[in-house]
């Protein structure tokens, strides 16, 4: 079984409390379980895991990379200044694995400095503003190319 590894940035833990009418009520709990049972439907098992640390996200695409494993990744504030996890979401892609970056909202309808992603050069692709239907949709993507 392909395994994918659905990896969150900073404050993602926060679902649920956060912001919900922007990020909406489920938690990250809830969204591991979605994205378990829609990788299940797909053959993929979903490793799902948050951090608020850019340098284990970091080592988390390394791992994957080391491990073969294709990723979904919804870098949060990240996205828009972390060089150091854009060179490591290129050494995902460089192996020849899938990396979707994705989004809860869309960024380019909000504030000016959410319209930049140094992320997105190096994606697989990018799929952005349908809430938890973000998550499914790359683990669709993952599916159709794994
Ligand atoms: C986010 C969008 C980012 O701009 C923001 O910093 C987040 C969440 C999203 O899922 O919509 O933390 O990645």
């Amino acid at each position: 079984m392909s395994i994918v590894l659905v990896a969150n940035g900073p404050n993602l833990g926060r679902l649920g409390s956060r912001e919900p009418e922007k990020y909406g009520t489920a938690t990250m709990d809830d969204v591991a379980a979605l994205c378990m049972q829609w990788g299940s439907e797909h053959g993929l098992e979903a490793v799902v895991r948050q951090t608020d640390d850019e340098a284990e996200l970091v080592r988390w695409m390394h791992e994957a990379v080391d491990a073969g494993w294709h990723v979904v990744l919804n870098p949060a504030a990240f996205t828009h200044y972390s060089y150091a996890l854009r060179d490591a979401c290129a050494l995902v892609t460089a192996a020849g694995l899938v990396l979707m970056e994705i989004h809860l909202t869309n960024p380019h309808t909000r504030e000016e400095f959410r319209h930049t992603s140094v992320i997105s050069g190096v994606a697989t692709g990018v799929i952005a503003g349908l809430g938890t239907d973000s998550y499914r949709l790359a683990l669709d993507a993952v599916a159709a190319r794994a």
